[in-house]
């Protein structure tokens, strides 16, 4: 009985599947944003590769963290929270960040994650039509963040060598309906730090404008060099996201915040009501145990990479046709390379040799030239990672 059905099966089973697949409709907006270009990377890699590719610290994260974060869990605090995050650790981050401008704690709201910040912050803020100017070589969810609030992602450059924002190319693709600029510092994927000059041009910019900045500063622990330059002394042009994974190694915590002053807080608190009711209420007290001593913590991470940057640097320049000037900051090498191949089939021949690591060609229209080291790995890593690019290099370059 079920073989006479077969024939009828197999040609009512297509026309059925496509059924449903067009009635479970995906938006344009979705469909229009290619999958990232890092996550495919990793997909080809063997399991014994030297893994340069990944945006997380490798430290453990403070013991205080973990224990608060045990501690509110056995104590019963495993319900919702407030939506803007719970006061003390609003507080404690206002109090984290004083040093940049006088904010307070409802100037601050927890988020699940800097990710979530920045989609937040965009959603609450982009109407479709506007466009958004994102970096570029640049963090990859920016421009796609855009996209899905219904907004236009348009790319700026970043100069080569120091990776700072270049002014002209902004000017030249302001238009009517420019309403958002995001700046990266320091910055993913080119460890690039934003210069007092730069700073100052894109203040200025925003206030001519009434362009609004989002300023992604996720990396402020890490800068190894001069002074981190916050847009948190901006809160009447700027919103500020930040970011506990990289402070204190805890990517998969999902915990984040966003500063504004407080006309916006309430409307990114009404946007975040509506996304997650609450973060992560265990997380929060762990964060909240941790952060009010966290100096020393950072001290030792930052002086950890230093040395890691400094290595990674030191082998990239021995190499023949590759050159990088020392990043001031987050844990990313960007060097540019001279060789007569694309950066993914380049990062491609790593892969097959061993070694992962990012095509600059993922980070938008600008990153081609050069390839993403991420060096929050272990010196011995790093080396290893180091001669396979060498001999990778060589080899490309005898074709
Ligand atoms: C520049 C930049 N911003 C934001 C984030 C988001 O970090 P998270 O969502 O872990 O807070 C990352 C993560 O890699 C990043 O590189």
């Amino acid at each position: 009985m079920i073989n006479d059905c077969k024939p009828l099966l197999c040609s009512i089973l297509p026309i059925y599947l496509d059924g449903i697949r067009r009635s479970m409709k995906i938006a344009q907006r979705l469909n229009s944003i290619p999958m990232s270009g890092i996550r495919k990377m990793f997909d080809l890699a063997s399991p014994d590769s030297i893994n340069l590719g990944l945006g997380e610290p490798d430290l453990s994260p403070p013991e205080s963290a973990i224990e608060g974060m045990c501690k509110a869990s056995k104590d019963g605090l495993n319900k919702y929270g407030p939506t803007a995050g719970i006061m003390p650790l609003r507080d404690a981050v206002a109090k984290h960040y004083s040093r940049y401008s006088p904010i307070e704690g409802k100037n601050v709201m927890i988020t699940p994650s800097g990710s979530s910040a920045l989609l937040e912050v965009t959603q609450a803020m982009i109407d479709p039509g506007d466009e958004v100017l994102v970096p570029s070589p640049g963090f990859v969810i920016y421009g796609p963040h855009a996209v899905l609030a219904g907004g236009k992602d348009v790319y700026y450059k970043l100069t080569d060598g120091t990776f700072q924002p270049d002014i002209d190319d902004i000017q030249s693709k302001i238009t009517k309906n420019t309403t958002m600029l995001v700046v990266n510092n320091p910055c993913n994927p080119t460890g690039g730090t934003l210069s007092e000059e730069s700073f100052k041009a894109l203040c200025d910019i925003s206030a001519d404008k009434g362009i609004t900045i989002m300023a992604d500063e996720v990396y402020d622990s890490f800068v190894y060099e001069g002074k981190h330059i916050s847009f948190l002394s901006q809160l009447d042009k700027a919103v500020v996201v930040g970011g506990f994974s990289k402070m204190m190694a805890v990517t998969g915590w999902r915990m984040g915040f966003v500063i504004s002053n407080e006309k916006v807080m309430d409307d990114l608190i009404k946007m975040q009501y509506h996304v997650c009711a609450s973060p992560n209420m265990p997380a929060m007290y762990g964060i909240l145990n941790a952060l009010p001593t966290i100096d020393d913590y950072i001290v030792k991470a930052r002086e950890t990479f230093r040395k890691r940057r400094d290595l990674i640097v030191k082998r990239i320049n021995e190499i023949d046709g590759m050159e990088i000037i020392p990043p001031k900051g987050a844990f990313y090498a960007f060097p540019s390379f001279d060789y007569d191949i694309s950066s993914a089939d380049f990062a491609m021949e790593l892969v097959k040799a061993g070694l992962i690591c990012t095509p600059g060609s993922a980070f938008g229209p600008y990153g081609e030239g050069h390839l993403r080291f991420s060096y929050a790995a272990d010196e011995s890593k790093i080396d290893k990672g180091m001669d396979i690019l060498s001999e990778t290099a060589k080899r490309i370059r005898r074709k």
